[in-house]
């Protein structure tokens, strides 16, 4: 069991972002990432939709043995995570959600920009984060369309999209919350529009947590192997690429 691998779920590429940071902590895991690049973005789809997808997606991994499942995704996660829990009560799963409570907690006294999907910002889990972890100088934004762009490798629209979003915030920011997992692909694009910011994400917090469950349940593996399997729902999708992010 300690020796089977661990699942990560996206829609698309953007888990590649925090699988970067688990693998820096567990080097000898093996990893089989799945990018659900087909029904990629997640971020303006109802909720019954991304439900189906990530739970197709779920059973897929259990029955490749994963041990423990990240859902690599803050559109999943506020959309899914809650219903898994129900559904799979003994399984670990591990879900990722904009790091307000950091922003909270140790940039309060700054100007605070927050960058999610649309339906991040709109889910239930992260109105109750707003209200939980209130910030004084924040602004909330979501960024329709930009996951999309991120993953179809689209720099123009990426430019484009930035430029229109980031704006008018042009030096009037301090931190950065990136909200998607996609966003930390395009954090230089981000900073030419906005000038210099620091960035908080979710990718080292995330890996500490995976530390923390295998260990609390006995499953760090005992090879000395690790590895990154790709899976994508896309039958186009480029491997390569894939590797390059998580590699680079
Ligand atoms: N990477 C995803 C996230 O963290 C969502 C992108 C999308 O599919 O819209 O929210």
């Amino acid at each position: 069991m300690e020796n089977d691998p661990i699942g990560v779920i996206d829609s698309g590429l953007g888990g590649i972002s925090i699988l970067k940071e688990v693998r820096k902590l567990l080097p000898f895991e093996r990893y089989l990432y799945y990018g659900d690049s087909l029904h990629n973005p997640y971020g303006t789809k109802s909720q019954e939709e991304v439900w189906n997808y990530v739970d197709e997606i779920v059973t897929f991994l259990m029955a490749q043995h994963c041990k423990l499942i990240i859902i690599a995704c803050n559109t999943a996660t506020m959309l899914t995570i809650a219903r898994l829990r129900k559904k799979y009560p003994n399984f670990l799963f591990i879900g990722t959600e904009p790091a307000i409570k950091v922003a909270h907690d140790f940039f309060q006294t700054q100007r605070v920009l927050v960058l999610a999907t649309p339906n991040t910002m709109e889910s239930e889990r992260f109105l109750w984060l707003k209200k939980e972890y209130s910030l004084t100088k924040a602004i909330f934004l979501p960024c329709a369309f930009l996951a999309d762009a991120i993953e179809q490798d689209d720099s123009l629209k990426v430019s484009l999209l930035l430029h229109k979003y980031l704006y008018p915030y042009r030096g009037k920011i301090d931190v950065v919350v990136l909200g998607c997992t996609h966003y930390p692909f395009v954090k230089e694009e981000i900073v030419r529009e906005l000038g210099t910011v620091s960035f908080i994400d979710s990718g080292v917090g995330i890996a500490k947590r995976t530390k923390y469950l295998l260990e609390q349940n006995h499953l760090l593996t005992s090879e000395k192997i690790g590895g990154v399997m790709f899976y994508n729902s896309a039958p186009t999708f480029s491997k390569k690429r894939y590797h390059e992010l998580l590699d680079n």
